[in-house]
């Protein structure tokens, strides 16, 4: 099942996402209509905050990076392979030298700005059957767990940018808020006027 995608403004977007156990109730199915849902809206992450549950939980799969031919055939390799299920995922450290990516979100469509990160990441996190993992990644798909995990702390990326460029992007924002944007998905807008 699609489900509705939260737009910027939501407070469950601001939320730091609480850890789940085996016992969540209708756990493979939420993390089905998630899948589902991404790949309707042609993401390549996404985190249950974004359909409005407050849990450390989210799905990434960054295959369509695959197709990206100024991208180095190795890295093709792993990104087209890169589908996975995060539960309760941590950071347990964060290496290199902070490199720009032009990021976008499907909480806030249409907006897309460079995001500085560190391009290594190790991490530890249980998978569907809550088995613990702990792994290294690196280029986008560090950069895609990035993101993801910062959704899950309440962050989206457009905190990460400088304040003249917060200015600048304030009323789009605003505007996205109350539904006023054209979405090729189902949104659940937080400050959506009525009768409109
Ligand atoms: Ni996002």
């Amino acid at each position: 099942m699609i489900l509705p995608i939260v737009a910027y403004g939501d407070p469950v977007l601001r939320k730091k996402a609480k850890e789940i156990t085996p016992d969540y109730p209708n756990l493979k199915e939420l993390i089905a209509n998630m899948k589902e849902t991404m790949y309707n809206a042609s993401g390549v992450g996404l985190a249950a905050p974004q359909i409005g549950k407050a849990i450390r939980l989210f799905v990434i799969d960054t295959s369509p990076f695959a197709e990206d031919e100024s991208l180095e055939e190795s890295d093709r390799a792993t990104l087209r392979d890169f589908k996975k299920v995060y539960i309760n995922a941590k950071i347990l450290e964060e290496e290199g030298q902070e490199w720009g990516f032009n990021e976008g979100c499907l909480s806030i469509p249409d907006v897309r700005e460079d995001v500085y990160r560190q391009p290594k990441v190790t991490i530890e996190y249980q998978d569907e059957d809550f088995n613990t993992h702990t792994e290294t990644l690196d280029g986008l798909a560090a950069r895609v767990f990035q993101h993801e995990y910062d959704h899950i702390e309440g962050v989206l990326f457009t905190d990460k940018l400088s304040s003249l460029k917060k200015r600048l992007l304030k009323r789009k924002l605003d505007n996205i808020s109350k539904g006023k944007i054209n979405a090729d998905y189902r949104m659940r807008f937080p400050n959506l006027k009525k009768g409109r």
